[in-house]
């Protein structure tokens, strides 16, 4: 699971240069938050399954990815709507949290998978995530 973030990394990387760079931050947040999008949406069953052990945290981080897909439609509206001083502070935002997202699933949701699920279940859910990645 930690291969699908490193792609995601790479998207979030390239927003941030885009950014500093003030180059093709609308693209570069279209294409990121592609990404994301799929990736959440797949995540989703796994959250599912984590619930039954740790309802709190399967909570904090599908609220994160409401969060970030809530910030992505913001930028996108102010793309739509000429405004870019907004969408630049927007994507940052998103950029930030996204990345944020993937340190704390890493931290916290990962290693509680490997000691809550068997690895005929990881197997599953990691398949699951592949297709739907
Ligand atoms: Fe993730």
């Amino acid at each position: 699971m930690k291969k699908l973030h490193r792609a995601l990394e790479r998207d979030l990387d390239e927003l941030l240069a885009a950014i500093r760079s003030g180059g093709a931050v609308a693209e570069s947040l279209r294409q990121a938050r592609g990404g994301i999008q799929k990736h959440y949406r797949a995540e989703e069953i796994f959250l599912e399954k984590l619930g039954m052990y740790d309802p709190r945290l399967a909570t904090k981080i599908s609220a994160q990815h409401a969060e970030v897909l809530e910030i992505a439609a913001g930028a996108e509206e102010a793309i739509s709507a000429g405004q870019a001083s907004d969408m630049v502070s927007l994507a940052r935002r998103f950029q930030a949290l996204a990345q944020h997202n993937i340190i704390e699933e890493e931290r916290d949701v990962f290693p509680l998978a490997d000691r809550c699920f068997t690895s005929a279940e990881q197997q599953k859910l990691e398949r699951a995530l592949s297709e739907n990645a």
